[in-house]
């Protein structure tokens, strides 16, 4: 059994973990008011005081505590309490995570480290200045994330209203009442918001170029972009790309699930192939912007897994990965028309992001394998599983 790699992480608490087997931890530590995390970790025990074991979302400390942390590592862990001896800053950061039932809130609630108070759609409606505030004045938090959105990209050109209210409006309320009271808001927007002029386009979109949205549901994410910008001076604003994660596999599905199931419904499938993205696994979304948020380093930003992929390349490897022998066919955006325009090319540039957090997410073809075998769909054995 190889001993486990800390690393600490490079702007603040809790360090990274890299372990390629289970080794078991113990780390000596002092309590001054935390709590801890416990995803990536399979069981906890803090002697002599408390125990618990997954799952757990986190153990609160008491002021005073000391004692022996131990930790059995699964191998997939990779965040842990800092290095010998243990003692976090009592100023911990409370986040208040807006959306958390869906897609990206999911992840997010597993990854952020924190005090995280999960919002869902029953407990705010973003749409209602009051809303807000009564959530900022029960929860106090000390950094908001919000990934509510509207996103219904083609039903927003007949309901543009809505789809205002809630990606444009909704959000300059929150930014306004974040601002005020000195909250770090983290916002996430779309790699929607380029388009215009980017046509026979085959490079990827840095966060100082001008964006040009042609839909209704970019324009909408576009102008909640700059409120942030405008309102909340302490802000991290995340453009990301194509997601598709466990929570939404469900209740309202995403592409890649849509694909596989038309692909074992239909004896052929037809996906367009002249609009180019980078699929995101949300999983490695949050991971990354999770590391952002610890640092100070305020600002727009851009987050996708990388390489980059047409929806047809998507949808034949995904259907490939799955052991499925339906054959899928490219089309062009005008063979399927949609309601809403869509980019020829919204390739994102990370390399911003990359270089704050020292993270570089992986290829898309290797996040679609995982998340896959996440969901069961992975064929084992398939060929070319980075
Ligand atoms: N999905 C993509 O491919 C994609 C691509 C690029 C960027 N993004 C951006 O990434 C973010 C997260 O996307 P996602 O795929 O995780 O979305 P999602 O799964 O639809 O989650 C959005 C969450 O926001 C909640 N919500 C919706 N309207 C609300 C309102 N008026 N007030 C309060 N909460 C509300 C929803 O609750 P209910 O479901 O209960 O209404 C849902 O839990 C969004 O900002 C989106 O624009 C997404």
């Amino acid at each position: 059994m190889s001993a486990p790699r800390i690393e600490r992480h490079r702007h603040s608490c809790p360090c990274v973990l890299k372990t390629d087997s289970e080794p078991a931890l113990v780390v000596r530590f002092s309590v001054v008011g935390f709590v801890v995390q416990t995803r990536a970790m399979s069981s906890v025990t803090i002697s002599p005081t408390r125990s618990a074991s997954s799952p757990v979302k986190g153990i609160t400390g008491h002021p005073g505590d000391t004692g022996k942390l131990s930790f059995s590592v699964s191998p997939e862990a990779t965040r842990m309490p800092s290095d010998t001896p243990w003692i976090l800053d009592a100023d911990m950061t409370r986040i208040a995570l807006i959306g958390a039932s869906g897609q990206l809130g999911t992840d997010l609630h597993r990854q952020l480290v924190g005090e995280i108070i999960p919002i869902d759609h029953t407990a705010l409606e973003i749409t209602q200045p009051d809303s807000i505030r009564t959530m900022l004045d029960t929860v106090v938090p000390t950094m908001v994330v919000n990934t509510a959105a509207y996103n219904l990209v083609d039903k927003a050109e007949s309901e543009p209203d809505t789809a205002m209210a809630v990606n444009a409006w909704g959000v300059k309320s929150l930014a306004e009442q974040c601002g005020s009271r000195g909250i770090t808001l983290v916002h996430i927007g779309t790699d929607f918001v380029f388009g215009l002029g980017g046509a026979g386009r085959n490079t990827a979109w840095t966060e100082e170029e001008a964006p040009g949205p042609e839909s209704v549901y970019a324009a909408s994410k576009l102008l909640g972009e700059y409120f942030v910008r405008s309102f909340c001076p302490q802000h991290f604003v995340i453009r990301t790309c194509g997601l598709y994660g466990r929570a939404a596999t469900k209740a309202k599905g995403n592409f890649v699930q849509t694909m596989l199931r038309l692909a074992r419904e239909r004896p052929e499938i037809k996906v367009v192939s002249d609009q180019r993205c980078v699929p995101s696994y949300t999983r490695d979304v949050a991971e990354i912007i999770a590391a952002l948020i610890t640092t100070k380093a305020y600002g727009l930003y851009h987050a996708t897994n990388s390489g980059g992929a047409s929806w047809y390349e998507v949808a034949r490897e995904a259907v490939r990965l799955a052991g499925l022998t339906t054959p899928v066919t490219p089309i062009t955006s005008a063979e399927f028309p949609a309601k809403a325009k869509r980019p020829a090319n919204s390739w994102l540039d990370c390399h911003k992001i990359e270089t704050v957090t020292g993270r570089t997410l992986r290829p898309w073809q290797a996040a679609l394998a995982a998340y896959l075998q996440e969901t069961g769909d992975l064929l084992s054995g398939v060929e070319g599983v980075i």
